[in-house]
C-alpha cells in the first residue's frame, strides 16, 4: 500500500510560499510513491472547538462544517503535514483552529491518531526560527506529539516573505522535496 499523505496548508496566500514548500513536499512523496491530498485551511469552513467535549464520549464531533470532510482524510493518513507561515510568532490561527477540533481524535478510551506522523513547513519573514517566532510553532507541535505519542518526522523552515521568495531558494525547496520523499518511504 502506498503511504497516503495529507497537506494541510495555513496561509490566505494560495500561492505563497507554504504553498510552495508543500507542494515540493507533494512533489517529493509523489515521485516516491505516496498518494497525496492537500488542503488549503483558509478557503474551508471550520469553526473554533466549542468544549461541548461531546466527542470525548463518542469520539465524534458534532460541529457540522468542513471539519467532517477532514476528519477521515486525517483518519486514514499515515502522515500529516502541517504547512503555515508564522503569524505573530507561531502557527495562524487557521491552522490552530483546525489542530484543536483533532480533540475529537483523543478520548478517554481511543486515539485515533496513533501511528501517524506528522511534519511541519514553516515558512517565516525574520532571519531565523528564533527571532521569527517559528520557534514557538515546533515547541507547540513536539509537545503535541510527545503527548499523542507520535512521531515527529520532521521539518523544513526558512526566511521567506514575500510570494516568490521560497521559489527563489533552491536549499530550501531541496529540503522540502526531501521530506516528502522521506515521508512517502517511512519505515
Ligand atoms: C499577519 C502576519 C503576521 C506575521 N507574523 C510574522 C512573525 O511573527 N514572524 C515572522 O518571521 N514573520 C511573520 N510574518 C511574515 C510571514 O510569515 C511571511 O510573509 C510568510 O512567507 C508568509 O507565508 P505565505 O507566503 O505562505 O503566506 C507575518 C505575516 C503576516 C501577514
Amino acid at each position: 500500500m502506498p503511504e497516503n499523505i495529507i497537506i494541510l496548508k495555513g496561509s490566505p496566500r494560495v500561492n505563497g510560499n507554504t504553498a510552495t514548500l508543500a507542494n515540493q513536499v507533494a512533489a517529493g512523496a509523489k515521485e516516491s510513491g505516496a498518494e497525496v491530498e492537500s488542503f488549503d485551511l483558509h478557503n474551508m469552513n471550520i469553526q473554533p472547538c466549542d468544549a461541548c467535549d461531546t466527542c470525548q464520549e463518542t469520539g465524534v464531533c458534532i460541529i457540522n462544517d468542513d471539519m467532517q470532510t477532514l476528519y477521515p482524510k486525517i483518519g486514514q493518513a499515515d502522515s500529516i503535514v502541517i504547512a503555515s507561515p508564522v503569524y505573530w510568532f507561531t502557527i495562524t490561527a487557521q491552522m490552530k483552529l483546525c489542530i484543536d477540533r483533532w480533540y475529537a481524535f483523543e478520548s478517554e478510551h481511543v486515539s485515533q491518531l496513533k501511528g501517524k506522523k506528522i511534519a511541519l513547513v514553516l515558512p517565516y519573514g525574520d532571519t531565523d526560527l528564533y527571532t521569527s517566532g517559528g520557534i514557538n510553532a515546533v515547541h507547540t507541535i513536539e509537545a503535541m506529539c510527545r503527548y499523542l505519542g507520535i512521531e515527529f518526522a520532521g521539518i523544513v523552515h526558512g526566511t521567506a516573505m514575500d510570494v516568490g521568495d521560497a521559489e527563489k531558494q533552491p536549499a530550501l525547496l531541496e529540503d522540502a522535496f526531501k521530506l516528502g520523499q522521506k515521508l512517502a518511504t517511512y519505515q
